[in-house]
């Protein structure tokens, strides 16, 4: 089978202090978005999306439990899980994407680990499950110098794994794992608050201190991993080269961000069986998803016009690079009207509009596999395909379907298996580009771009049918997602 996919095999031994890891193979979409600090509304900076489908501008905990898919392995969690994205800040001023650790440039993106710690703290506290509807964020995006406020601390880098420092590493490294550790102590009482921190307290002392009295009630003391590879990046040698999406070069903005997804009956269950450490009790107590291909399949199309990956001339939002140690002004308004929330183009979904020129409709991104073909009367394979000579070549085999592969691989047939099909609200894995045309994408890896002849009627994209199903996928990738201990 061809995959791109690759990685290294993961470090899968349980943290001391009774833990179960939400192991996030992949993220939704690197997009200018907040449901938290900017609700409907463009973010001031980029960040790492990770967690269930649901994820919008704006969403409340229904629509993270209707999720379709997730990034992450544990189905009864579809939370939101993100961070600032990291960029390279180059000598001629451009900004550079960091890829995380499982991005592979065809498409398939790594993820981050999320870590449930269980501190009842020297009371011993009952630890509760997290209330539908919570929400919180941690850490302060435009703080630039270390901080003895309560949670500065629980923000940290690690350079090849020596660390954490609350900065970002100043010597050269091969790979930086951004971590943060999330307040554990409740008030009790708000799902959220208007800094959105208010309503949580990180417990006294370290994570495994008392609550304070403000906010008694224990929760899951979660803790976010995520770990960019910088392998290829010119250090300079007066500084280091890695600033965040919200411009921070120092690394104290560090910041993450939670939205509750989890089916509170199986967050319990987690709780109560997991606290000792026992072996392998996320399998015992949870369904999880073990191809971690499935997750590549959940991906969200972007919403705003505007790229944020790759070469940029500025980070996205008109952030300023700033070295601190005095905090950052926030931008706003910056290119409002670029950057309006808008439905998903056929840009933005990654398909050509042949509905005129071929009588043919994009209806989405499907999933193949190279065992047993999604696609059975012709295939032709070559370095000019296009979305339209795959088009032609079905034609000329008078096939309903066509379907692109693996940037250079063309489907024909008739019929379409239902549980090889396009799923409405997700993008699906179609992110390699033709190898005839790289203004168009040709599917990706056991990721199938499907286009159907129109018959009477009017002859429109199917821009609501994206992605597949999520059962069913049939490739596998090991990545390097969480620590050794
Ligand atoms: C996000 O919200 C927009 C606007 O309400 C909606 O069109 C879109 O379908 C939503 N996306 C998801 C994944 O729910
Ligand atoms: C700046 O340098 C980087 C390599 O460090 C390069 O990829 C990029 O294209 C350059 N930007 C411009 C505008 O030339």
């Amino acid at each position: 089978m061809k995959t791109l996919l690759v990685g290294l095999v993961a470090s899968l031994a349980a943290p001391v202090s009774g833990t179960f890891v939400v192991k996030c193979y992949s993220r939704l979409i690197d997009e200018r978005a907040d449901p938290i600090v900017n609700p409907g509304a463009p973010a001031s900076h980029v960040h790492v999306i990770a967690g269930g489908s649901g994820f919008n501008f704006s969403m409340d905990y229904n629509q993270a439990r209707a999720s379709k898919c997730s990034t992450c392995n544990i189905k009864e969690d579809l939370s939101n899980y993100w961070t600032p994205k990291l960029y390279y800040h180059a000598k001629n001023g451009s900004f550079i994407s960091v890829p995380i650790m499982g991005d592979d440039g065809y498409g398939n993106m790594g993820g981050m680990a999320i870590y449930y710690n269980h501190h009842r703290g020297p009371n011993n506290d009952v630890i509760h499950p997290f209330p539908p509807g919570f929400r919180m964020l941690a850490g302060t995006s435009d703080r630039r110098a270390p901080s003895t406020d309560v949670g500065a601390s629980n923000t940290g880098h690690l350079c090849d794994g020596q660390g954490p420092t609350e900065n970002l590493p100043t010597t050269k490294c091969s790979q930086i794992r951004s971590q943060i550790n999330m307040p554990s102590c409740w008030d009790g009482k708000n799902l959220d608050s208007a800094d959105h921190k208010s309503h949580m307290s990180y417990p006294i002392g370290d994570m495994s201190g008392p609550c304070p009295s403000t906010h008694p009630v224990r929760l899951m003391s979660i803790f976010y991993e995520v770990t960019y590879s910088l392998v290829g990046f010119e250090w300079y040698s007066d500084q280091q080269p890695f600033v965040y999406s919200n411009g921070d070069a120092t690394g104290y903005g560090f910041h993450g961000d939670f939205v509750n997804g989890w089916d509170t009956a199986a967050l319990q269950r987690g709780i109560d069986n997991c606290a000792t450490g026992v072996p392998n009790c996320e399998a015992q107590n949870f369904d999880l998803i073990t191809d971690q291909g499935v997750t590549q399949e959940c991906k969200l199309p972007a919403q705003l016009n505007e790229p944020v990956s790759g070469v940029l001339a500025e980070l996205p939002g008109c952030n300023a690079v700033s070295y601190g140690p005095a905090s950052a002004t926030p931008m706003e308004n910056c290119n409002p009207a670029s950057t309006k929330i808008v439905a998903a183009t056929a840009a933005s979904l990654g398909y050509v509009d042949v509905t005129s020129s071929k009588g043919f409709k994009y209806i989405g991104c499907g999933t193949d596999n190279p065992g047993s073909r999604t696609l059975t009367v012709a295939q032709i394979s070559n370095d000019q395909m296009t979305v339209e000579n795959c088009i032609d070549f079905c034609k000329s085999k008078g096939t309903t379907y066509a379907g692109l592969e693996y940037m250079g691989e063309c489907y024909c047939g008739n019929t379409l298996p239902a549980d090889r099909a396009p799923v409405a609200g997700v993008l699906g894995n179609c992110n390699m580009k033709c190898r005839g045309n790289s203004n168009e994408i040709c599917g990706g890896a056991a990721a199938i771009s499907l286009y159907q002849a129109c018959t009477g009627g009017a002859c429109t994209n199917s821009a609501k049918r994206m992605a597949r199903r999520l059962a069913g996928a049939h490739h596998a990738v090991a990545m390097g997602l969480m620590h050794s201990h």
